[in-house]
């Protein structure tokens, strides 16, 4: 059984997007692997969020991943701040991490374009403390989306300069967990691409379903096809895409001729569009107006997340110590 370790932004609530991308691979991945989830709150103070904000966005993102199936019976879901051990082990892989290669980092390039006010220690060893969630339990796969690539391949480095400086075989290499063809992409319902990219393109799982009929309302479209079986704009393929998610097979054809034919009405997609949208994010929602409330639950969740986690964080933590040559009186 593979270690899978997925690490979660607390910034931003949860969009569909999100949830084809990712959440529902997540539900399935859970079945067959050791799943760790946890929520990198940490990360999160490079860009100096308001004290006030902090626990609130965790808890946005915790209630979505739960609502949405992450399941505490079977996974490990914890929060980064509450593994104490992992900024242990962050600190001891700084010792091998160098100012050369950190500062190559893309992100790390991008966030100090974006803030030259606060290019903070933090922020250049982000990939260290990447590293330090993922080795921290010798994870063997990491689900990681383009962007995070390079930030896996520097953890992978870590491990093996760690390996080779001490003679040891101790950290294994993650690879990216790959899903392959069941990677669905879905796109915003402003034409500008992926979902969430702009402000108001995307479909929140805690929307309401008057909110979810207002956007779909607002997306961009036209005048409509002057010529039989044309090929859609891209604005127009977005919303067909979107509609082969949530619809059936005959709610799509259904469009499709009406498209081929020129006699599509987009006040008619759009209504079919929401309501099956609706029907996706409706239980979802519910779950997490119920989980929400609950903060006994919640409680309760990150609190045996955490103890659980710590079963193999601390060992590794022992193990590294001790490889580093520390030693007790
Ligand atoms: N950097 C990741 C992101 O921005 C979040 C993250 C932190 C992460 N630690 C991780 C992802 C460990 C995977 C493994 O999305």
């Amino acid at each position: 059984m593979d270690i899978v370790l997925s690490g979660i932004r607390s910034t931003g609530k949860l969009h569909l997007g999100n949830y084809y991308g990712a959440l529902q691979n997540f539900t399935r991945m859970q079945e067959n692997n050791k799943c760790y989830f946890f929520i990198a709150d940490i990360h999160s103070l490079t860009t100096h969020p308001d004290p006030k904000l902090l626990h609130e966005n965790v808890k946005n993102v915790l209630v979505d991943y739960l609502a949405a199936g992450i399941d505490p019976e079977k996974s490990v879901i914890y929060v980064q701040s509450d593994l104490i051990e992992t900024t242990e082990l962050y600190l001891y892989l700084n010792m091998h991490a160098y100012l050369g290669e950190l500062s190559k980092t893309s992100s790390f390039k991008e966030k100090a374009r974006k803030q030259p006010d606060n290019v903070n220690a933090g922020l250049l060893t982000y990939p260290t403390l990447m590293a330090a969630d993922i080795l921290i339990h010798n994870a063997d796969k990491v689900p990681v989306g383009k962007d995070q690539e390079q930030h896996l391949e520097m953890t992978r480095r870590f491990a093996r300069r760690f390996n080779h400086f001490y003679d040891v075989e101790y950290f294994k290499e993650p690879v990216a967990y790959n899903f392959g063809n069941e990677l669905v992409k879905i796109p915003g319902l402003d034409g500008s691409g992926k979902m969430g990219k702009s402000e108001g393109n995307a479909i929140y799982l805690a929307d309401t379903p008057k909110e979810i009929e207002k956007k779909v309302k607002r997306a961009l479209t036209d005048s409509g096809p002057t010529e039989q079986n044309s090929v859609k704009p891209d604005y127009i393929e977005n919303l067909y895409t979107i509609l082969k998610v949530v619809s059936t097979p005959d709610v799509v054809k259904h469009y499709e001729d009406k498209w081929n034919t020129c006699e599509i009405r987009y006040g008619d997609l759009k209504k079919q569009l929401a309501e099956d949208i609706i029907k996706v994010t409706s239980p979802i929602r519910e779950r997490i107006l119920e989980i929400e409330r609950d903060n006994e639950y919640l409680k309760k969740v990150t609190l045996e997340g955490a103890e659980k986690a710590r079963e193999s964080a601390s060992k590794t933590v022992n193990d590294v110590r001790e490889i580093m040559g520390f030693k007790k009186f």
